[in-house]
């Protein structure tokens, strides 16, 4: 039987290159391999966005995203979590055999707490709800960047606590974090991020690629002095899409001496054309909504039959199916 593999991105606006350096790529690059659930985590979007149109938008948007990037629906099972409400009811389930203190410890909620006195529930919560997702179908692998990996850990722990008290029930999952892209870096050089407003859009116009480029943060190094390829954030951008030969040629400039403006053109010239195809089969499925919601209804009625079979058995162990 094939392994499965589950991940998700949640809809909060433009998805970038770190999303799919980090994520969405192994999404596809994986498709052939495993049993895939990937879904759009509208319930996870909600901690932050409460605007009905903005959410509405922001789905659509994301469906038609994972499609323009390479995801067959034929392959993988793609979906919008809230159309499997059974997580949130796992999530309670977990709830109750997690203490606080455990979760206290998660990076997500330390960071939004330092930020926020007024943090929701939902971001305190936001782990839990993962692992229903993750768990409830049997996920193997995960793969996600590496800002996700303590929540597939927590994962793990609530998997173990809930197979010790009610008996073997879940699979353990592994994350799949590829070295190379795990932090894919922004445009200021911190991890690239909407939050932070550092990014380049996956789908961007060559207008849009021109302007996050030019804006890329550099040092005042002259233009002929030899400069260190990796400690460069142009280059960190720009070695995610060259192959191995383009690579050493590339570095080979920057230890000989480019200048900055030179370095950004080159980048700006192989952005376009790696954008471009991915742009133009996203506006096939701009024109077609109709079919986007079909795939989205169609996946999401394969995974919830296994999941809700999964439900059934996590029910029937806790004592409620009398
Ligand atoms: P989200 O929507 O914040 O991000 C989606 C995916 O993109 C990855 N990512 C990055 N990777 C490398 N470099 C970056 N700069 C970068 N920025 C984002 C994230 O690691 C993630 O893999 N909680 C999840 C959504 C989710 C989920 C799940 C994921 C909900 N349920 C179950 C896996 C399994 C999130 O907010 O991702």
């Amino acid at each position: 039987m094939r392994k499965k593999l589950v991940s998700g991105i949640k809809p909060t606006g433009t998805l970038h290159l770190g999303n799919y350096f980090g994520a969405l790529k192994q999404f596809v690059d994986l498709q052939n391999e495993y049993d895939s659930n990937i879904f759009i985590a509208d319930f996870h979007a909600l901690t932050t966005i409460q605007e009905k149109e903005v959410l509405e938008k922001n789905i659509i948007n994301i469906a038609t995203d994972y499609l323009a990037a390479g995801i067959d629906p034929n392959k993988v099972n793609l979906f919008k979590q809230s159309d499997i409400p059974e997580v949130t009811q796992a999530a309670w389930i977990f709830n109750c055999i997690t203490t606080m203190p455990f979760l206290m410890r998660a990076h997500s909620f330390k960071d939004a707490e330092a930020k926020d006195k007024e943090i929701n529930v939902g971001v305190f919560d936001y782990p839990i709800l993962m692992a229903a997702d993750i768990l409830l179908p049997s996920a193997d692998v995960v793969p996600v960047g590496k800002d996700q990996k303590q929540h597939v850990e927590i994962t793990r722990d609530i998997a173990e606590k809930f197979n010790r008290i009610y008996g073997e029930t879940f699979k353990l999952p592994k994350p799949i974090i590829l070295e190379e892209t795990e932090t894919v870096p922004g445009i200021d050089g911190r991890k690239m991020s909407k939050s932070y407003g550092n990014i380049i859009p996956l789908f961007a116009t060559d207008e849009e690629i021109e302007k996050a480029v030019m804006s890329i943060r550099t040092d005042s190094k002259a233009p002929d002095e030899p400069k260190n390829p990796d400690e460069v954030i142009i280059y960190q951008i720009h070695k995610l899409i060259l192959n191995e030969e383009e690579d050493k040629k590339i570095r080979g400039r920057y230890e000989s001496g480019i200048g900055y403006k030179e370095a950004k053109d080159l980048l700006i010239k192989d952005l376009k054309s790696f954008i471009k195809p991915m742009r133009e089969k996203r506006e096939y499925w701009v024109n077609n909504p109709q079919k986007v919601k079909r795939i989205l209804k169609k996946g999401a009625k394969k995974a919830k039959k296994e999941i809700s079979k999964k439900m059934d058995e996590v029910r029937n162990k806790i004592g409620m199916n009398l």
